[in-house]
């Protein structure tokens, strides 16, 4: 797919922006703090309807501003279409079509992106929770029914956990009540894990080939989806709600105690292998890099399976990071087919035949221009 205009009302640092798009590689260039970036984030927010950067929409509001709005036009194989995000001070609207949608999962994954950023990086070293979205945000995408799935589950743990600290300790714990719960929450924590086995699983199968190639064929990945206590075998899925029950069960007492819920999907987490050794412990940072990119890169191809669509790549400030062979590879791999924003601080950090066909903007303070 392709994202063919853009435009921004009162985002950000933009107050009025359009950009109409026919290139497959779009370069956004500029020093620091000048609006490249949120021009990345503004399609993205088209795609997930969230920032990636933040948790508080009303934070991409232009200051002294009560509203922003996101426009894009979006063609795919069979058609085009409007996609409108609209920020004010009570919330957001989506629109597809022109329509406003009542959920947001209506909205969710109509534009597909694969978003590498700077902050991808920690992906391997980082806390388990990034690694938790990072499957989220893809899985998002291409499932939105995952989508609703993981905001059932949020609100049952959140319920869980409210009346575990409030009454965990106290005479009058309602068992039952507590019970039907955990069996709410054990429901959906099933339906997300087989989720995440079946993406990861499909996931790992692609990245493997592109990693062999990104080493030099010396590196063999592996990936695994951890679950949060070693009294959970994913391998055995017939019998997950029951494992699941017998070890909130089991860890009852622990959970009063602590006032949490301590197993589940939202403590699960990603773990990388290179070469039979753990990648968090032990590998370099050049072998990191080489291991997100190939997961980048995979996403790329699972997506296009999922939908059989490209997703647009969105490559903000990591290009440079990577060392001439990388950045070589990387374009290659993506080639015409897949509709790349990039953002830059010089484009003479980047080695790219490619350049000569790439469309080049200049940021500076919310306005843009053509060199
Ligand atoms: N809500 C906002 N209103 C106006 N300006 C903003 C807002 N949020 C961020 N900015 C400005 O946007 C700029 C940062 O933009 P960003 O795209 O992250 O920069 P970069 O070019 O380094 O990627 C900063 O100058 C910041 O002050
Ligand atoms: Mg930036």
């Amino acid at each position: 797919m392709r994202l063919k205009r853009l435009e921004l009302t009162n985002f950000r640092n933009y107050a009025n922006l359009e950009l109409s798009f026919d290139h497959s590689l779009t370069i956004f260039t500029g020093e620091n703090a000048q609006g490249k970036t949120n021009i990345l984030e503004a399609i993205f927010l088209l795609s997930l309807a969230k920032s990636h950067r933040t948790n508080h929409d009303q934070e991409m509001i232009r200051w002294s501003n009560t509203e922003a709005m996101i426009k894009g036009e979006v063609e795919t194989k069979h058609y085009t279409f409007p996609l409108e995000l609209q920020l004010n001070k009570k919330g957001k609207i989506a629109k597809f079509n022109h329509l406003e949608q009542a959920k947001l999962s209506h909205f969710i994954g109509k534009l597909n992106v694969i978003l590498f950023a700077p902050e991808d990086l920690q992906l391997i070293k980082g806390s388990p929770a990034l690694r938790r979205r990072f499957l989220d945000v893809e899985l998002g995408q291409s499932h939105p029914v995952y989508l609703n799935e993981l905001l059932d589950y949020n609100r049952i743990l959140k319920q869980r956990n409210t009346y575990l600290k409030q009454f965990g300790q106290q005479s009058n714990f309602d068992a039952i009540y507590f019970e039907v719960l955990t069996e709410q929450l054990i429901e959906k924590a099933v339906n997300i894990i087989k989720y995440r086995l079946n993406f990861v699983e499909q996931l790992v199968k692609l990245a493997q080939p592109v990693h062999h190639r990104l080493s030099n064929q010396s590196d063999q990945l592996q990936i695994n989806y951890k679950s949060s206590s070693s009294r959970l075998d994913y391998t055995q899925l017939d019998t997950l709600t029951d494992q699941l029950m017998q070890l909130f069960k089991h860890s009852q007492k622990r959970e009063k105690d602590l006032g949490n819920t301590l197993y589940g999907p939202h403590r699960d987490d990603l773990e990388f292998i290179l070469n039979d050794k753990s990648a968090q412990l032990y590998g370099s940072q050049g072998q990191q890099r080489t291991i997100i990119l190939s997961l980048k890169l995979a996403e790329i191809d699972l997506m296009y399976q999922l939908t059989s669509e490209y997703p647009i790549l969105l490559l903000d400030d990591v290009l440079s990071e990577l060392d001439d062979q990388r950045q070589h590879i990387l374009m290659s791999y993506i080639e015409s087919k897949v509709q790349t924003f990039l953002t830059t601080a010089s484009i003479s950090g980047l080695k790219l035949a490619e350049l000569k066909q790439a469309k080049i903007y200049h940021v500076k303070k919310g306005t843009i221009s053509e060199p």
